[in-house]
């Protein structure tokens, strides 16, 4: 998916096409993944992006959890790792980098992966990432595929991640007012996806710049459901609601919605504010989980009980008018 026209671009490029590829590029998903053999497929992701918080230690960590979970929506176990870097070693002190490379190393390591290389670019405006390999078992792969009508969906981090940073860089809250959002970015999808493997969940994504609506979309799309997503039940960040209200909107938001015109359809009054944050560019963000209504709840005891959250915030229908329906229920 994506808005614009790069997607329109990329669909021109011919695919190499190998029985060994379960998830592609003619699919969007998290990763894509490759069958090594009957017990073993390659899970492959790369995410890197500029700073999103003035600590470069918490950056390196929020970028590192950003890549890994990819990993993670896939239902797979991360195995290695490669640092990406593009730095200006010219005018900013070195020192800076090697917070960033420490915070993405700690979570690396708190991933149970290894760090195994990398690569540095000389770049004016720094960035960093990691490209993650990991593996699931072939017929245990969670796609954006995976919901079926009657389905639950569970959502495993509050929204609102791009609303706060929108708001901490135009100096309207502080550093220490933000703390929620930068510890939900800072934390691994790890746990969450474990609890959604042991229930058998097959179908799964993880927000991130799309925003809710935009990475719901693209799983209702891959399953050919309808989403029904209860607004008011949503999970937001404190003070996500205010900052939105005040229109500190990162345009990433704007740019999600418009892709989303015509396609979405809304019931009864569903505020601006929560339009707004539905489609907030998440950084790191949680787990969409789509799950059998009989299975949610020991999925939601096995999140807390683990010391992670999870709200219901919707359900999966047959294919309706539209992909995505927002009550404000
Ligand atoms: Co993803
Ligand atoms: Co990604
Ligand atoms: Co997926």
């Amino acid at each position: 998916m994506g808005p614009g026209t790069l997607s329109e671009i990329l669909k021109k490029i011919p695919v190499i096409k190998s029985p060994e590829v379960l998830v592609g590029l003619e699919i969007p998903d998290d990763a894509g993944v490759y069958r090594l053999n009957e017990e073993t497929a390659l899970i492959q992701t790369v995410d890197f992006f500029t700073p999103v918080v003035d600590d470069p230690y918490l950056f390196g960590q929020i970028a590192a959890a950003n890549a890994l979970s990819d990993i993670y929506a896939m239902g797979g176990r991360p195995l290695t790792a490669m640092n990406i870097v593009c730095f200006p070693t010219s005018c900013l002190d070195i020192r800076v980098l090697g917070e960033i490379l420490a915070g993405g190393a700690e979570m690396v390591r708190r991933s149970g992966a290894v760090i195994l290389g990398g690569h540095t670019v000389e770049d004016p405006e720094p960035k960093y990432g990691l490209s993650v390999t990991g593996i699931c078992h072939p017929d245990r792969i969670i796609t954006n595929q995976g919901a079926r009508p009657g389905d639950l969906l569970v959502l495993t981090k509050p929204l609102g991640t791009g609303v706060l940073i929108t708001a901490v860089k135009g100096g309207v809250i502080s550093d220490s007012d933000a703390r929620p959002a930068y510890d939900a970015m800072a934390r691994l999808n790890k746990t969450a996806s474990e609890c959604m493997q042991e229930q058998g969940v097959r179908g799964a994504t993880d927000i991130t710049g799309f925003g809710f609506l935009g990475h719901a979309y693209e799983m209702a799309i891959g399953s050919q459901c309808t989403f029904e997503v209860w607004a008011n039940q949503m999970p937001w960040l404190p003070q996500a609601r205010d900052m939105a209200a005040m229109g500190l909107i990162p345009a990433g938001a704007y740019v999600n919605q418009s892709y989303l015109k015509g396609k979405v359809e809304f019931f009864g009054v569903v505020k601006d504010d929560q339009i707004d944050l539905l489609s907030d560019p998440q950084t790191s963000g949680g787990l969409l989980i789509a799950i059998s209504e009989h299975k949610a709840q020991g999925l939601l005891n096995g999140l807390r009980s683990r010391g992670e959250e999870g709200w219901v915030v919707g359900s999966v229908s047959p294919l309706g008018n539209h992909y995505i329906n927002v009550y404000s229920k």
